[in-house]
């Protein structure tokens, strides 16, 4: 899958590049050309914006901003964002370097005007920005409330335009460092003996997180912990582990109605399978009491079945399609 959206993408980049270069030779060759002096007629042309969108040049105005800005706009034309420049429905203000920055000609005229700047502007301004064209999709349409965003930790906490360190994504550090930047304490818990491969690179912290925020329960002002659903809207967790889901003919309603987190650790810890107690029987008995009924005719029998593990005979913990009592 993922191997197939990267070929799809190298695809689409190579015609949108190519189409770049007969569109707009001179932004491709620009490095080849003679500077333009600040003030030059390429620079005054964007002196209006306004008059700029009416053009239909893709390339005027990243041109202009090379004369003084080169490796940030030579790295940009082989960036995912380059692919604004062919899309001139929205005008300029919708394309390339002001897409983000906003209109530019002022200050291409005299630098010490600004445009937009992202190391002053506050996070919410900056993720507004980045909204204003990443607001749709099911990856995004949570982001204008996730848990970050509301705990300022914006869209260039993690991206960045100009100065990226992964091929993909653009991001400002790989998983699952990027997120260990801020989360010190899921990096001790992935640490432990019993834990998801994410340090491994088995997993990563984002098949089952959506950084970018999820739609589901309200807990206070925020959407629970930013825990993904699978593609059924069920716990993330059947994502992989299919065989957990069913259906089954006699489901443990532990499983069903309280979530694999009433007896597993998600991220790691010290006890086998991840579970929440050393001793299963402990965990078993969080929600069973040990009244002497339940194992009238097995348990009493013989004192020593006390000693063993509940699942030496339930040994069909998440479900059974033989017997409700889950021993087969
Ligand atoms: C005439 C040369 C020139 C042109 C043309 C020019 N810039 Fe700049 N730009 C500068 C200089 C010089 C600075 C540094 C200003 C400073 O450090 O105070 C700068 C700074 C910036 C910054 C940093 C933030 C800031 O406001 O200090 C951004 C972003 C920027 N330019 C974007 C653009 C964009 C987008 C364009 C095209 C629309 C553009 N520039 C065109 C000379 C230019
Ligand atoms: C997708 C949004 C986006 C686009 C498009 C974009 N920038 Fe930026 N720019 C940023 C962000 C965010 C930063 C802050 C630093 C970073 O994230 O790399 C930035 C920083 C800058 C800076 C400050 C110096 C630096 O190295 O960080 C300059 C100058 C600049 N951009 C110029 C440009 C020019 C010129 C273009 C067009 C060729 C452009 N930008 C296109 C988002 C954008
Ligand atoms: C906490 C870190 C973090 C924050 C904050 C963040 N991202 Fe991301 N983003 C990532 C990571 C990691 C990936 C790659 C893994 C993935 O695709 O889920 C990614 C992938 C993406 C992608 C490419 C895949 C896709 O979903 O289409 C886009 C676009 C994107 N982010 C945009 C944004 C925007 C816009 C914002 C701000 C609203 C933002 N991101 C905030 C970490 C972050
Ligand atoms: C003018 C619209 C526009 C704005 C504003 C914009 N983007 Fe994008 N972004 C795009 C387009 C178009 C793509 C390419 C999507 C594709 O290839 O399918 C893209 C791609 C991306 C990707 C995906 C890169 C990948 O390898 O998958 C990331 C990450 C991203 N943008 C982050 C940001 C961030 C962060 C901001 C704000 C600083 C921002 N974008 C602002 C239009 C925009
Ligand atoms: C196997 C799925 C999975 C992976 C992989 C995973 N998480 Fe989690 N994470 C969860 C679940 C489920 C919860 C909710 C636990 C709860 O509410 O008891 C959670 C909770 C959290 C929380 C909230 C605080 C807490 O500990 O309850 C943070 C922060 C977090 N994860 C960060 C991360 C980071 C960072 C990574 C990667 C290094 C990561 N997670 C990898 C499933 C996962
Ligand atoms: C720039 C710092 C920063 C980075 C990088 C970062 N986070 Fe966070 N994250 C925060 C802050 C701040 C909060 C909110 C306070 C808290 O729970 O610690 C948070 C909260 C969370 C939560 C908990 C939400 C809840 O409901 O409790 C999850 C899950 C999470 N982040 C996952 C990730 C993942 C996955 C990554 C890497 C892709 C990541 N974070 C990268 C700062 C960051
Ligand atoms: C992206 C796939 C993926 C997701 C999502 C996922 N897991 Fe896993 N899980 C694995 C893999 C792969 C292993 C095997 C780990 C290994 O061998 O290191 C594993 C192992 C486990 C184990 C330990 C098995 C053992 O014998 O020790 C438990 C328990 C577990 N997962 C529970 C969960 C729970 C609970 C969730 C949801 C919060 C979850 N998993 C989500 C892939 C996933
Ligand atoms: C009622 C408690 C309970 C719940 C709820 C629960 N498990 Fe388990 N799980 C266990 C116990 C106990 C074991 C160890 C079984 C053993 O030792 O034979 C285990 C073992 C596992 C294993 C490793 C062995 C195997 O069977 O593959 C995985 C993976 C696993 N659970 C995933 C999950 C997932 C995913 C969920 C949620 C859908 C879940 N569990 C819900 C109690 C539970
Ligand atoms: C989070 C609470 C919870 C935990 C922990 C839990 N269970 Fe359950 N279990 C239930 C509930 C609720 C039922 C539904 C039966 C009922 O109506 O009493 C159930 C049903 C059962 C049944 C079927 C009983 C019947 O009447 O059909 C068995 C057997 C069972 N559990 C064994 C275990 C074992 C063994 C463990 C430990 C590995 C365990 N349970 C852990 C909540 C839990
Ligand atoms: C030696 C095998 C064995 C062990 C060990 C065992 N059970 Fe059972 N369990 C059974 C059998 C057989 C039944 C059904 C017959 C009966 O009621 O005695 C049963 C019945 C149950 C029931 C359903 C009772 C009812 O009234 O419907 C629950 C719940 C249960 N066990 C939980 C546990 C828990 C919790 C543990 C660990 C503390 C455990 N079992 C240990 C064999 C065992």
């Amino acid at each position: 899958m993922k191997l197939a959206n990267r070929t799809l993408r190298l695809f689409v980049g190579g015609i949108l590049f190519f189409s770049g270069l007969i569109v707009a030779p001179q932004v491709v060759l620009g490095g080849q050309q003679p500077q333009e002096p600040p003030g030059s007629a390429v620079a005054s042309s964007q002196g209006k914006p306004d008059d700029a969108t009416t053009d239909g040049s893709a390339s005027t105005e990243a041109e202009t901003c090379k004369t003084c800005h080169e490796d940030i706009t030579t790295s940009f034309e082989k960036s995912p964002h380059w692919k604004t420049m062919n899309d001139t429905r929205g005008g300029h203000s919708k394309q390339g370097c002001e897409a983000c920055h906003g209109p530019g000609g002022d200050h291409a005229d005299d630098p010490s005007k600004p445009v937009f700047d992202y190391k002053t502007a506050t996070p919410e301004a900056t993720t507004d920005r980045c909204l204003s064209c990443h607001a749709s999709g099911s990856e995004h349409m949570s982001a204008s409330n996730s848990f970050h965003r509301q705990n300022d930790v914006s869209c260039t906490s993690c991206h960045s335009m100009h100065h990226a360190r992964t091929k993909e994504h653009m991001l400002v550090k790989a998983e699952p460092g990027l997120c260990y930047s801020c989360h010190l304490q899921q990096r001790a818990q992935f640490n432990m003996p019993f834990r998801h491969r994410v340090n491994e690179g088995l997993i990563q912290c984002t098949d089952c997180h959506n950084q970018h925020g999820t739609g589901g329960v309200l807990e206070g002002d925020h959407l629970v912990r930013q825990v993904r659903t699978s593609a059924s809207g069920d716990m993330v967790c059947f994502k992989c582990h299919a065989d957990k889901q069913g259906p089954f003919v006699f489901e443990h309603a532990a499983v069903r109605l309280e979530g694999c987190g009433s007896c597993h650790v998600a991220h790691g810890g010290a006890n086998a399978h991840m579970l929440k107690y050393s001793n299963v029987n402990l965990l078993c008995l969080q929600c069973h009491t040990n009244s002497p009924g339940i194992h009238a005719t097995v348990m009493d029998a013989n004192q020593s079945h006390y000693e063993q593990a509940c699942v030496n005979c339930h040994v069909k913990i998440h479900g059974s399609n033989f017997n409700g009592l889950l021993d087969r």
